[in-house]
């Protein structure tokens, strides 16, 4: 099909709007994924919509998926779609601020520091945090009381995300930054979350404060790294063994030569913005879910004493093999993901004409041209619609872990063998060219191919631990699990994301 002259192709529905520029926007910003059902049941798997201007093609389902993200280099760009928003906030010379095969080494960077040895020292740390957070924030009062008759309550998003900064800073971050997360680094963080929001993703530049405080932020924050950095250069500070920083630093490029200070700096800030929207939201929905489900709460209990009871009836700490080995813990947080995967729209820019293969969009009567995205257009791929497609997926929209145990499930079964099997991507080899399978999977909350998720096995072992802690001290409870709210950030208060807790006796 590749051979039809660029004539013979014909360009995908655009989806109907009755503003210009701004097109869809509002529709899309709103909720996403209703949107693009909607459009899917209206012109197919295929179309495009407008978006401030710009022009993007949805490519939907598991062909969808693999047409965005199987992509050729040749064909789709990540930096061109995103670097506007990111540089800015993680710094120069990282990331979409790089040609590919740059990012392609700086992953394999990261990749070096997340071993299986620095993973093992972080189980006991991020345990450590989450109790302490218990033993100290107000929210958990009546527990630090030893009140075992009375409710308490605490909104999920702000204290995920509290804890979320407070474990990454702990064991990736390193010892520096979680003590200055009480003090300076909080508020710059703040400043440059700000400025990751989708406004700044669809205006990169605009007169605003926010624009003003994220610029500040990013340079101070870089300066905070690099200083770091220097004293362990020196010598000043050496307890650093299982960081990031510390793994960064042996490291080279392919033509010898080290990373730069700001290199280190910038992949670092990179890493904590990927890492906390992601796994808050993640574990915020995970823990609604367990609260409105009390049956599952008990069953995730249950494990834990199965596993780490002792004869004098406490939990012992886990290992982080025994983490691995907790199956309806990993249903919990693979089903979350499923229904609320943080990353619900995956951009490229298309850099050159890019043909819709006719196995994802079949020329039709009215159309008996294959479409062709133009150079300049954006495509999407949206796993958190391919994971709740009616086609795919036994009762999409509940949220059931067994599903990933039940063997009768098949669709779930298939999807979760091929996903063990090919590591859901996981087996990337980072030489230039070979990219994992995985793409056309319809179980994507990591994305796929090269620009896939590294941290994946770092975000299970963080959100088992924070889930795993809190569950063995206390029973949670929420009348029912709150719609998604698009527009919600940690700061915002919304009491619907209040849950109640009862400590264990
Ligand atoms: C890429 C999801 C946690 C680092 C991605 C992508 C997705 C994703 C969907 C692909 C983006 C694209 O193709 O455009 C998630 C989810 C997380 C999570 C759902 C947690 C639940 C983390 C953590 C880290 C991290 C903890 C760091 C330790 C990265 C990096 C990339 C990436 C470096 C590669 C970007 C690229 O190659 O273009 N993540 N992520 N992520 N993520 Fe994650």
């Amino acid at each position: 099909w590749q051979l039809i002259s660029p004539k013979d192709l014909s360009l995908p529905p655009v989806v109907f709007h009755w503003l210009p520029i701004i097109g869809s926007a509002v529709q899309y910003g709103n909720d996403p994924i209703n949107f693009l059902l909607k459009c899917r049941e209206k012109y197919g798997d295929v179309f495009t919509f407008i978006l401030f201007g710009r022009r993007v093609t949805v490519a939907l389902g598991a062909k969808g998926n693999n047409f965005v993200l199987g992509g050729k280099l040749s064909q789709v760009c990540a930096e061109e779609a995103y670097t506007h928003l990111t540089t800015p906030v993680f710094g120069k010379d990282v990331v979409y601020d790089v040609p590919n095969e740059v990012l392609m080494e700086q992953k394999k960077f990261v990749k070096f520091g997340l071993s299986t040895d620095n993973f093992r020292a972080y189980v006991g740390m991020i345990e450590d945090e989450v109790e302490h957070y218990m033993k100290t924030d107000v929210a958990f009062r009546t527990y630090q009381m030893d009140d075992i008759n009375e409710w308490g309550s605490f909104h999920a998003l702000k204290t995920l995300s509290e804890i979320t900064i407070l474990t990454a800073s702990r064991t990736l971050q390193g010892k520096e930054i979680r003590n200055a997360l009480d003090k300076s680094f909080a508020q710059l963080y703040m400043d440059l979350d700000g400025g990751f929001t989708p406004l700044n993703f669809l205006f990169p530049n605009l007169p605003l404060e926010s624009y003003r405080k994220r610029d500040r932020a990013q340079k101070a924050m870089s300066d905070f790294y690099v200083n770091i950095l220097r004293k362990r250069t020196s010598g000043e500070n050496t307890e650093h063994e299982h960081d990031m920083m510390a793994a960064l630093m042996g490291q080279k490029y392919k033509d010898g030569r080290p990373l730069t200070e700001r290199e280190i700096a910038h992949i670092l800030i990179a890493l904590l913005m990927a890492g906390q929207h992601t796994s808050s939201a993640t574990s915020s929905w995970a823990l609604l879910h367990i609260a409105a489900n009390p049956e599952i709460g008990e069953a995730l209990y249950q494990e834990q004493v199965q596993h780490f009871g002792t004869p004098d009836g406490k939990l012992r700490s886990m290992t982080y093999e025994e983490l691995k080995q907790l199956p309806l813990l990993d249903s919990v947080i693979r089903e979350t993901l499923r229904i609320h995967p943080p990353i619900h729209s995956i951009f490229r820019k298309v850099i050159s004409d890019y043909p819709v293969p006719p196995t994802l969009s079949a020329p039709s009567k009215d159309n008996d041209h294959p479409y062709v995205v133009p150079k300049g257009y954006f495509v999407l791929s949206s796993p958190a619609v391919s994971q709740v497609d009616p086609l795919m997926w036994k009762a999409p929209f509940e949220w059931d872990p067994y599903r990933w145990t039940n063997p009768e499930d098949v669709a779930a079964q298939q999807v979760f063998k091929a996903y063990s099997e090919d590591g859901g991507g996981e087996k990337i080899d980072y030489g230039y060219g070979a990219v994992s399978k995985g793409t056309e999977s319809p179980y994507q909350p990591f994305g796929a191919g090269r620009h896939r998720c590294i941290g994946e096995q770092f975000a299970f072992l963080q959100l088992g631990v924070i889930i795993s802690t809190i569950i063995r001290k206390v029973e949670l409870r929420i009348e029912k699990v709150p719609p998604q709210n698009y527009h919600v950030r940690p700061a915002a208060g919304s009491s619907s994301l209040l849950l109640t807790w009862i400590s264990r006796p």
